[in-house]
């Protein structure tokens, strides 16, 4: 699975300095950058954090390369030196699930193949992407046909052919996962609905118990049916453009929307059986804390400070929905406090009412540290 390479001493404490037993969170989108773009005083907080050997990790629902590599990338675009230990994205946890290891996976979302790539320095051997099949099998989604040029430059040979009529040598995708944001949602949305009401996984076939009002849940959701994963529920993010841009929880309804038609229309849908990752949920809580626990243990163990424990962690985002909904409904079995701290600089704006209140809101990232900074001393 995921391995943190060997650290490097990017927040070396001096000698025997004590490491506060607070420490922050910071969501991404909306709160260091916009797009591509730092936030204004992003450089200056982090900056100033790893001055006071104040711990922080990164924690987002975003995604799309592997860790190594947006961490490179954060650590330029912030001009702050970030450790792959102190970085945690949309689909980070999906590096543990060990047992679909030797399967078959599709792995849907992200710019070209880069999911791919990710998926098998996780670990995973056969890794098909919608693009494979579309290349293999135009006809499988025709009106992305005119994007076939664009798949062709990264499209790989499937594993197995789709021919229905012999399923035992069929193409088998054992489990769904995705890993970011689609980019072309009708031929991700045909794809999965082809996996999901398919034999077992076996691509061209149509599962005859699928529809048979007679079974349970009206024959649809079979437990043959091959399990589905999103990494992030975000229905809308805080993206360069002035407005919030649909997330990958916008792909998800449209895929649930699709669904539920299929499956008997609005009052007779049946839902869409998934697993949801990522902010708000508890376990990219868990994952967080105990990245954000062993990141303090390395700065304690470099700076042979005194032990103390952790007892508070800020969580700074610009979501209600996600950032702060999390960390408000987060009860850490090891005792730490999670405080919510909403910032205007993205998806919520200075004026509107959050549904879901934070702790205490403030303008920018920088007035977050400040505030619980003094709190703390
Ligand atoms: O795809 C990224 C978006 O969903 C939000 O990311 O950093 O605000 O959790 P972030
Ligand atoms: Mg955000």
């Amino acid at each position: 699975s995921y391995r943190i390479p060997p650290r490097r001493f990017f927040q070396k404490p001096a000698a025997s300095q004590r490491i506060p037993e607070f420490a922050f969170a910071f969501d991404i989108d909306g709160v260091l950058l916009r797009g591509s773009d730092p936030l204004p005083k992003a450089h200056k907080t982090l900056s100033y954090l790893q001055s006071q050997r104040i711990p922080f990790i990164l924690l987002t629902n975003g995604g799309g390369k592997h860790e190594s590599e947006r961490v490179a990338d954060l650590t330029s675009k912030l001009d702050v030196p970030i450790d792959v230990s102190m970085f945690v994205q949309s689909h980070t946890p999906f590096a543990d699930m060990d047992s679909y290891k030797s399967k078959t996976v599709l792995v849907v979302g992200g710019d070209e193949d880069k999911c791919r790539h990710v998926a098998l320095r996780y670990g995973f051997q056969t890794v098909v992407t919608p693009g494979d099949i579309l290349s293999a099998y135009p006809e499988v989604w025709p009106f992305s046909k005119p994007f076939l040029p664009y798949y062709s430059t990264f499209a790989q040979p499937l594993p197995a052919p789709i021919s229905p009529s012999s399923p035992s040598t069929s193409l088998k995708i054992d489990a769904v996962f995705v890993y970011n944001d689609p980019r072309d949602w009708g031929l991700d949305i045909q794809i999965i609905k082809d996996v999901l009401l398919s034999q077992s996984g076996i691509l061209g076939t149509l599962s005859s118990k699928n529809g048979n009002k007679s079974l349970p849940n009206k024959g649809y959701q079979q437990d043959d049916q091959p399990p589905l994963y999103f990494s992030n529920p975000d229905l809308l993010w805080a993206a360069t453009y002035h407005l919030p841009r649909l997330g990958q929880g916008g792909f998800r309804e449209a895929l649930g929307g699709v669904w539920a038609a299929l499956t008997g229309g609005p009052n007779e849908g049946v839902e869409l059986k998934k697993t949801v990752i990522g902010k708000p949920y508890k376990p990219t809580y868990e994952f967080a804390e105990k990245r954000l626990v062993k990141h303090r243990e390395e700065l304690l163990s470099e700076s042979r400070g005194r032990e103390g424990v952790l007892k508070r962690v800020y969580m700074v985002g610009d979501n209600p929905a996600s950032d702060i909904a999390g960390a408000n409904n987060y009860r850490s079995e090891m005792g730490t406090d999670w405080v919510s701290v909403l910032v205007q600089t993205g998806v919520h704006k200075a004026g509107e009412e959050p549904k879901i209140k934070p702790k205490m809101e403030v303008e920018t990232v920088w007035d977050a540290v400040n505030w619980a900074v003094e709190k703390e001393n």
